[in-house]
């Protein structure tokens, strides 16, 4: 060990066992506000502010294929169910199209597992441009926008392109159909011909009845310092190294898999909530996609997430102070971690500590069933009264058109 790795573990213990200390004195104290207008937009409401009529579409697009594989109501993409389900019964939704603001089409993309429950997102393309047929030759609504007043949720990896692998996503770009869209998808990074201007990024599924069975008492002492679970490499997808997490987890791993302050391993304990709620800092690094449920998870347990994606767009963030809840290391400054999260101050580490206690915080991320007064639901619904009055350039003019029905992949032009 070098001089200096003795002189940071030392700094780090003695910070370690003041921050012990200090987390049972935070949680103690009373919640504090969120500063300025992030605060403000957390509550807002939005019933009254949007009206949102919901296509009745046949059950193959939605009912039949949720009955086939049930998973689809817990896995992290089940967001495009639960959305489905809260409008039916929502004050927002109207049965009168005319006075609509906001068209919305019930299609579960996202729901066709594997064996092993992962979603092939191969027949999406067909499924979603079938919907559409089937919405615009029947309603009058979706040709006076080719879209662009209708709102769809694609909550796969990288949303509307509807691939699994990056380069296969950004080859595909999202489906042509959907460009005048406004698209609810969990997939958030800056610069990337999956994310769309104007898209509302939400926070993948968490099941919230399962994770409120794992809550321990909240003055627990936070006795890690940093925890993560989780794959480093990705041998059976990048064999070679280097390609998945950009080489983020890889670095994460090289460098701190023996450093005692790191609670880092591939195995998934039974206490994996449990572990995250006696935890001060849960790394968050991005996998193949920018986000994954580490970042819902942190929030709900009260361990701050350090955030790990260079470039990444998070949930909600006109809405949740990310900046003031997490911690930002730019992926090529993982060999300097240890470092980085030593070096925060313990009055921050507190204040982050009391800003993720605030029950609105944990709210936002969590899909509630039925679905609740600040909930992520509502914010889906912020998202999209936001944009509201819809500028006169969304409707077209007699003639006018943007789409292309037959542009894309031949095979998407199958008929589903
Ligand atoms: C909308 O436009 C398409 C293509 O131009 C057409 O086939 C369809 O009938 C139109 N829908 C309605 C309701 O008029
Ligand atoms: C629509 O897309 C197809 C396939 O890319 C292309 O062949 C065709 O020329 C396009 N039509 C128009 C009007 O741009």
């Amino acid at each position: 060990m070098t001089m200096l790795k003795i002189a940071l573990s030392a700094h780090i213990l003695g910070f370690f066992q003041a921050s012990l200390l200090l987390s049972c004195y935070a949680s103690s104290t009373s919640q504090e506000r969120i500063s300025g207008s992030a605060g403000d937009v957390l509550e807002d409401d939005p019933v009254g502010r949007l009206k949102v009529f919901v296509y009745r579409l046949p059950a193959r697009y939605n009912k039949r294929v949720l009955e086939k594989d049930q998973r689809c109501l817990t896995h992290m993409f089940a967001t495009e169910i639960f959305v489905h389900q809260f409008l039916l019964k929502s004050p927002v939704r109207t049965l009168n199209p005319d006075e609509a603001d906001w068209f919305y089409t019930p299609v579960y993309t996202t729901c066709d597992l594997t064996p092993n429950g992962l979603p092939l997102p191969f027949k999406s393309p067909r499924m979603m441009r079938s919907a559409i047929q089937y919405i615009s030759t029947r309603w009058p609504y979706w040709n006076m926008t080719e879209g662009a007043n209708h709102f769809f949720v694609v909550p796969h990896d990288f949303g509307a392109c509807f691939h699994y692998q990056e380069e296969n996503a950004i080859a595909r770009g999202i489906l042509p159909l959907l460009r005048r869209t406004t698209l609810v998808q969990t997939f958030g990074q800056r610069y990337h011909v999956c994310l769309k201007e104007g898209s509302i990024i939400v926070p993948p599924y968490a099941p919230p009845q399962k994770m409120e069975t794992h809550l321990i008492p909240p003055d627990t002492p936070r006795s890690i310092f940093v925890y993560f679970r989780g794959l480093f490499y990705d041998k059976g997808n990048d064999p070679e190294g280097g390609y998945y997490a950009r080489g983020a987890r890889a670095a994460v791993w090289e460098n701190f898999k023996d450093n005692p302050y790191f609670d880092i391993s591939t195995d998934h304990p039974a206490t994996y909530y449990e572990d995250m709620q006696r935890a001060i800092f849960c790394l968050c690094p991005l996998g193949w996609a920018p986000w994954s449920p580490r970042l819902v998870e942190g929030v709900i347990f009260g361990c701050i997430p350090v955030i790990i994606a260079d470039d990444i767009v998070l949930p909600f963030a006109d809405a949740i102070p990310w900046e003031e809840i997490g911690v930002f290391v730019e992926e090529k400054d993982v060999p300097n971690l240890d470092a980085i999260l030593a070096s925060i101050p313990p009055e921050t580490i507190l204040r982050k500590q009391r800003l993720l206690a605030n029950p609105a915080m944990k709210q936002a991320m969590l899909f509630p069933q039925p679905a609740q007064s600040g909930d992520a639901f509502h914010q889906i619904l912020n998202g999209l009264a936001r944009k509201l009055p819809h500028d006169k350039s969304v409707f077209l003019q007699p003639g006018q058109t943007f789409l292309n029905w037959t542009e894309g992949p031949p095979g998407d032009l199958k008929p589903w």
